[in-house]
C-alpha cells in the first residue's frame, strides 16, 4: 500500500497540493457509524485522482464534503493552501469558480425552463463577469465539449443523455476551474457514450492545469483517466497508489474484487464483471481511435 505523504511533498516542493484531505470523518446523525472514516489524500495541480469503491463506500460523501455540501464531523480539507473545512457562505461563493462539480444526473440541477446558456452563465455572473464576456465564454465552453452552434439557446430536454453530460462538463469548465469533482459522471451512459465522454475529459485536461477527483464504482472507468487511485471500502481507505501499482499489483482482496482479478463467490457475477470490463476497454479504444472527442458529439450522443 502506498500512502502519499502530502506534508513531505510540501517540504520538498514548497508548494501546497491543490487539494489536501486530512483524516476526514463524516457521520450522518450524532450516533451513526462513520460514512467516511479517517480518510486522507492529496491531489496535485493538474492531477487526476480516481476514487473507487462499491456503492455505499462513502465516495459521494467525500465529494460533497469537499464541495461544502456536507458538514464535516472531524478532519480538515485544504484547497490551494487554504483551510476550507468550514468555509462560510461568502468564502464558498469566492471558491465556486475554482472548485466545480459534474454529477451523474446534472439535469436535476438545471432549470428545465431556462436556456442552457443562461444556466451556464450563472456562475460567471456570481463571479462578476460582465454580460458580453459571459456569452462569449459560454459559447466557447459549449464548443469545447463538442456541442453544435446554437446550443446555448436550447432547453435541457432538447439534448440526449450524452449531450447532457457534455453540457454539465461545459458548465463545470466555463469558470476555468482548478479542480473538478466528477461523481459517477459517466455511470448512467451506455458504453460507447461513456467512452466518448471519458475521451473528451482526457482531451480537455490536456494542456490545462486542471485537477480532477474522479469518482466511480467502476474500476475500468477510473483506470482510463486517473494517475493515482484510492480504493474505499466502508468509508475507509484500503489502498492508495499509482494506477499502475493498484491495478498491476493490488494489495487488498477488496481491490482485487473490484478489478475482477480474483474469483468472486458467484461465477456468473465474475463472468459478468470480466465481460463488462472488457467491453468498456474495447469501446475506449474504438473511441480513442476515432475522430477527436469534440468532433463526434454533433448529432450523435
Ligand atoms: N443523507 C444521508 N443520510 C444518512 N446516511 C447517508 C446519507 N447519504 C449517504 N448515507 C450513507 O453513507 C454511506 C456512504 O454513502 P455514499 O457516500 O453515498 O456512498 P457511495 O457514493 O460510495 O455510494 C452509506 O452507508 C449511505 O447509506
Ligand atoms: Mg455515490
Amino acid at each position: 500500500m502506498t500512502i502519499s505523504e502530502s506534508s513531505s511533498d510540501r517540504a520538498t516542493t514548497g508548494v501546497p497540493p491543490l487539494l489536501e484531505v486530512r483524516n476526514l470523518v463524516v457521520r450522518y446523525g450524532r450516533t451513526g457509524p462513520a460514512a467516511v472514516d479517517d480518510v486522507s489524500f492529496t491531489i496535485a495541480r493538474g492531477e487526476t485522482l480516481g476514487l473507487v469503491g462499491e456503492s455505499g463506500s462513502g465516495k459521494t460523501t467525500i465529494g460533497r464534503a469537499i464541495l461544502g455540501l456536507q458538514p464535516v464531523t472531524s478532519g480538515e480539507i485544504w484547497f490551494d493552501g487554504k483551510d476550507i473545512t468550514r468555509a462560510s457562505v461568502a468564502e464558498r461563493r469566492a471558491l465556486q469558480g475554482d472548485l466545480r462539480a459534474v454529477f451523474q444526473d446534472p439535469f436535476s440541477s438545471l432549470n428545465p425552463r431556462r436556456h442552457i446558456g443562461d444556466s451556464l452563465a450563472e456562475p460567471l455572473k456570481v463571479s462578476g463577469v460582465p454580460g458580453p464576456e459571459r456569452s462569449v465564454r459560454v459559447d466557447e465552453a459549449l464548443a469545447s465539449v463538442g456541442l453544435p452552434d446554437g446550443s446555448a439557446e436550447r432547453y435541457p430536454r432538447q439534448f440526449s443523455g450524452g449531450q447532457r453530460q457534455r453540457v454539465a462538463i461545459a458548465r463545470a469548465l466555463v469558470t476555468d476551474p482548478r479542480l473538478v469533482v466528477c461523481d459517477e459522471a459517466v455511470s448512467a451512459l451506455d458504453l460507447s457514450t461513456q467512452a466518448q465522454i471519458l475521451n473528451l475529459l482526457a482531451e480537455l485536461r490536456r494542456g490545462a492545469d486542471l485537477g480532477y477527483l474522479f469518482i466511480a464504482h467502476d474500476m475500468a472507468v477510473v483506470e482510463f483517466l486517473a494517475q493515482r487511485i484510492l480504493v474505499l471500502n466502508r468509508g475507509r481507505v484500503v489502498e492508495q497508489g499509482t494506477t499502475a501499482e493498484v491495478l498491476g499489483n493490488p494489495q487488498d482482496s477488496y481491490t482485487r474484487v473490484l478489478i475482477a482479478a480474483s474469483p468472486v463467490p458467484d461465477p456468473d457475477e465474475q463472468v459478468r464483471r470480466r465481460e463488462a470490463w472488457q467491453r468498456l476497454r474495447a469501446e475506449m479504444k474504438a473511441a480513442a481511435a476515432a475522430a477527436p472527442a469534440t468532433a463526434v458529439a454533433n448529432g450523435l450522443n
